[in-house]
C-alpha cells in the first residue's frame, strides 16, 4: 500500500520506517527542510535503537521517501496519518490541537480521491469528530473516512513495540476503512497481536486510558515504596510479590523518580482537561498528577538527608540523566529539577549520560558534563543513579571513585543493598 506520515517526529518516522519495512511505499513529510534533508541524507533526527539501519534499508529500496511536497505525497498515498505533536498548551493542561487542524485544512485543499485519513498523534476524546466536520464536503462525497489509530510505542523499545504490539486499536464507524487497514496490518497481527475495532471515539479514549492507567499504575508503588522506606520493607519485593498475581502483573510497578517523557506528564494533563470540559470528576487522575508533582521535590529532599544538609564544595556526579535508557530525550526528566536545587546549594555537580551532552545544563556555571563513567565519579562525594543504563548495571563504585567515603543514591534500585553493605558502601536506595 502506499502511506503517507505527516510529521517526521519521534511517531510518524518510526511507524513510517517500520511500515516501509513491511513491504508499504511510504511518504514521510515535513514542513523542516532541514530534517528532510537530514533524511534523504541517512542521517536520524532521534535516538532509537535500530532505526537507522531499518531506515537505510528501506531508502535504498525506494520504499521511503522522504519530501516536504505534501500535495505530492498524499495524492499519491492511499492512507493519510496525521502524526504532528499535541503538546501542553502553554499555561493549561489541554492538548494543543493547532497542528492538527491545520494539517486537516490542508487536507480539505489536496484530497480528490478516497483516502483513509488517520489519527496517530494522540488526541482527545471526539478530535477525530472535529477533524471530520473540517473534511464534512469530502465525507458527503465518500472521498475520506477519518478513523483513530492510536501508537503504543515506547521510546527506546519502538521498532519491536510496533513489529511485536500487544494490541493494534482502530477506531471507526466505517466498515470500508477497516478492511483495508486489517489489510494494512496483517503482517503484525499474524505474529500473534490483537486487532481490536471500536468506535473513533472509543479508540481515542483507549489512548489515554492507558498512559493515564501506566502512569497510576507507577504513581502507586512510588506512594509505597514512601511507607516501606519507613517501615523497613523493601519494595522491590512488593512490586514482585503483587506481580505474581496475573490480575495485577509486575509490570510498571518500579519504584523510582518520577515519571516523565513525553507522554505520560502531558496525557495525564490533557485527560483532565477532558474530563472539566465534560463536567466529569477525574479524582484518581489528578491525584496521579500531583503525587507525580510531589515526587520531584521528595526524592530531591532526600539528597539533604543522605548528605546531612552538608552542600558546601560537594561533588555530585549523575549518572544518567535522560527521563529513561536508550533515548536521548530529557523532557521532564527528573534529573532537571534535582540538578536545579543542587546547583543552587552551589554543589559541583558532574553528569555522564550514554545519550551525550545536554542543552538543558548549558547554562549552570557548576554543572559539567563528562565522556565516560570513570572521570566523572573520580574522587566524587555522591554517585546519584538517575536512569538505569545497562552500563550503570555492573559498576565497581571503589575502584571508579578511588576514595576511602563517598555515598550511593540509586533512584532506580539496581543494586542489592545487602550486598553493598557487604562491600562497606554507604548506599541508598528508593523504598527500601
Ligand atoms: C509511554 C507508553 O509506555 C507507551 O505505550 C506510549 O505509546 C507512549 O508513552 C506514548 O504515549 O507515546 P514512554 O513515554 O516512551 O512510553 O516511556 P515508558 O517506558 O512508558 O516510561 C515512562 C516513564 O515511566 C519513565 O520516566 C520511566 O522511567 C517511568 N517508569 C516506567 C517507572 O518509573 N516505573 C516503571 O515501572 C515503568
Amino acid at each position: 500500500m502506499k502511506l503517507c506520515m505527516i510529521g517526521t517526529g519521534y511517531v510518524g518516522l518510526v511507524s513510517g520506517v517500520c511500515f516501509s519495512d513491511i513491504g508499504n511505499v511510504v511518504y514521510c513529510v515535513d514542513k523542516d527542510k532541514n530534517k528532510i534533508e537530514a533524511l534523504n541524507n541517512g542521517k536520524v533526527p532521534i535516538y532509537e535503537p535500530g532505526l537507522e539501519e531499518i531506515l537505510k534499508r528501506n531508502y535504498k529500496k525506494k520504499r521511503l521517501i522522504f519530501t516536504t511536497n505534501l500535495k505530492e505525497a498524499v495524492t499519491k498515498s492511499d492512507i493519510i496519518f496525521i502524526c504532528v505533536g499535541t503538546p501542553t498548551k502553554k499555561n493549561s493542561n489541554s492538548a494543543d490541537l493547532k497542528h492538527v487542524y491545520t494539517v486537516a485544512k490542508e487536507l480539505k485543499k489536496i484530497i480528490k480521491k478516497y483516502k483513509i485519513v488517520i489519527t496517530k498523534s494522540t488526541v482527545p476524546v471526539t478530535t477525530g469528530d472535529k477533524i471530520e466536520n473540517i473534511l464534512s464536503k469530502l465525507k458527503k462525497k465518500k472521498l475520506v473516512d477519518i478513523v483513530s489509530n492510536p501508537e503504543f510505542l515506547r521510546e527506546g523499545e519502538a521498532i519491536r513495540d510496533f513489529i511485536y504490539p500487544d494490541r493494534v486499536i482502530i477506531g471507526t464507524e466505517s466498515n470500508k476503512a477497516n478492511k483495508i487497514l486489517k489489510s494494512l496490518y496483517l503482517p503484525i497481527i499474524k505474529k500473534m497481536s490483537r486487532y481490536f475495532r471500536t468506535s473513533r471515539r472509543g479508540a481515542e479514549m483507549i489512548k489515554y486510558a492507558s498512559n493515564a492507567f501506566l502512569a497510576t499504575k507507577i504513581s502507586f508503588i512510588n506512594e509505597l515504596a514512601n511507607l516501606s522506606e519507613k517501615t523497613n520493607v523493601d519494595i522491590k519485593d512488593i512490586s514482585f510479590g503483587m506481580g505474581l498475581d496475573q490480575r495485577i502483573g509486575d509490570r510498571f510497578l518500579r519504584a523510582g523518580p518520577a515519571y516523565g517523557g513525553s507522554c505520560f506528564p502531558k496525557d495525564t494533563r490533557a485527560l483532565l482537561d477532558t474530563g472539566k470540559k465534560f463536567k466529569t470528576d477525574l479524582s484518581i487522575i489528578k491525584t496521579v498528577v500531583n503525587s507525580n508533582n510531589k515526587r520531584k521535590i521528595l526524592l530531591t529532599k532526600k539528597i539533604d538527608k543522605i548528605l546531612n544538609n552538608n552542600f558546601a564544595n560537594k561533588i555530585i556526579t549523575f549518572l544518567g540523566v535522560t527521563f529513561k535508557p536508550n533515548t536521548d530525550d530529557m523532557r521532564e526528566a527528573s534529573s532537571i529539577p534535582m540538578i536545579k536545587y543542587l546547583n543552587k546549594k552551589k554543589c559541583k555537580i558532574r553528569y555522564y549520560d550514554p545519550s551525550g551532552k545536554k542543552k538543558e545544563f548549558f547554562n549552570y556555571k557548576n554543572v559539567k558534563y563528562y565522556n565516560n563513567i570513570s572521570s566523572a565519579c573520580f574522587k566524587t562525594d555522591l554517585i546519584i543513579l538517575h536512569t538505569e543504563w545497562n552500563e550503570f548495571k555492573l559498576l565497581n563504585f571503589k575502584k571508579l571513585v578511588k576514595k576511602d567515603s563517598f555515598l550511593i543514591y540509586d533512584l532506580r534500585n539496581i543494586y542489592s543493598p545487602s550486598k553493598m553493605k557487604k562491600n562497606k558502601l554507604r548506599y541508598f536506595g528508593v523504598g527500601r
